[in-house]
């Protein structure tokens, strides 16, 4: 591939071109077609190790490349946190009980190109609590996108986000973030979830990173358990989490991770 026209900031985020905006809406969409397809999966009883078995399959049926396989010694194609998890869950044994929300994050390699998109579920009778808080975290990703634009800075997104979501009396979780992605997994910038208006690096056409919000119902704290993998909110709250994997275009956002079948959003009818 011709690279020459291909350009990094002074702060080391890569800008992309038009042409990199198709492969990545491929790699988003398989992503997204993989979430799709959870709903049916996700239901009291379940585990969480069939659900990444699935997943897993989905993948090599794509003919496509699970990111997360072998990241940093993960072996898992997904991340499923359930509900204080934070981010990072290890599928495993465990089963699924009533009243259980729980996110599913997967990252997709196709052509060489990173879709990374993660959305919450909920097994069997949703709380109201947990419904307000899967709410709150979805809208404040919308928000955050609605600052995805030329001019403004990665700051102006991270302020939309904390600002509406400190206004509903939850937390922004400050340990994790964003990032770039696009044939690489992770790179610059980080995108934090909170911060101040005008601050941080400007927004380019041709960026393109991931934003992802986790949301307590208590404080913000992490902590990360012993297999070095799942973080957990220290107070034992509740915590949501949505992510899209987003590009700038000449006059807002191009979001490649969105549902194919608009189930980005939980229909909450289990
Ligand atoms: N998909 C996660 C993200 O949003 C990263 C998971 S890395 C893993 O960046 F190794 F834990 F899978
Ligand atoms: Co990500
Ligand atoms: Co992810």
């Amino acid at each position: 591939m011709d690279k020459s026209k291909s350009r990094v900031t002074k702060d080391g985020i890569r800008i992309y071109d038009a042409a990199d905006h198709v492969g990545m809406h491929k790699a988003g969409q398989l992503a997204a077609e993989i979430l799709d397809a959870m709903v049916d999966h996700v239901f009291v009883g379940q585990s969480t190790g069939e659900i990444d078995r699935i997943i897993t399959q989905m993948v090599e049926d794509a003919g496509a490349t699970s990111a997360t396989i072998g990241y940093r010694g993960y072996q898992h194609a997904s991340c499923i946190s359930v509900n204080h998890v934070v981010c990072h869950g290890i599928p495993g044994d465990k089963r699924l009980k009533d009243g259980d929300i729980l996110n599913i994050d997967v990252t997709v390699i196709v052509d060489g190109w990173f879709g990374d998109t993660s959305r919450m579920y909920v097994a069997g009778k949703l709380s109201r609590k947990s419904e307000r808080l899967i709410q709150v975290t979805h809208d404040a990703l919308m928000l955050g996108i609605e600052q995805v634009k030329p001019g403004n800075t990665f700051g102006d997104i991270g302020h939309a986000i904390q600002s509406y979501v400190e206004s509903q009396r939850m937390s922004v979780v400050r340990d994790f973030c964003g990032h770039g992605l696009g044939q690489v997994f992770h790179a610059p910038p980080n995108v934090l979830h909170y911060g101040r208006e005008g601050s941080g690096p400007t927004l380019e056409e041709g960026m393109f990173f991931t934003i992802e919000p986790m949301v307590n119902l208590g404080r913000p704290e992490t902590k990360i358990l012993a297999d070095d993998w799942t973080a957990v909110t220290r107070d034992k709250s509740l915590s949501a989490q949505f992510e899209h994997s987003i590009g700038v275009t000449s006059d807002g956002a191009d979001i490649f991770t969105l549902s194919p079948k608009g189930l980005f959003h939980p229909t909450y009818t289990a």
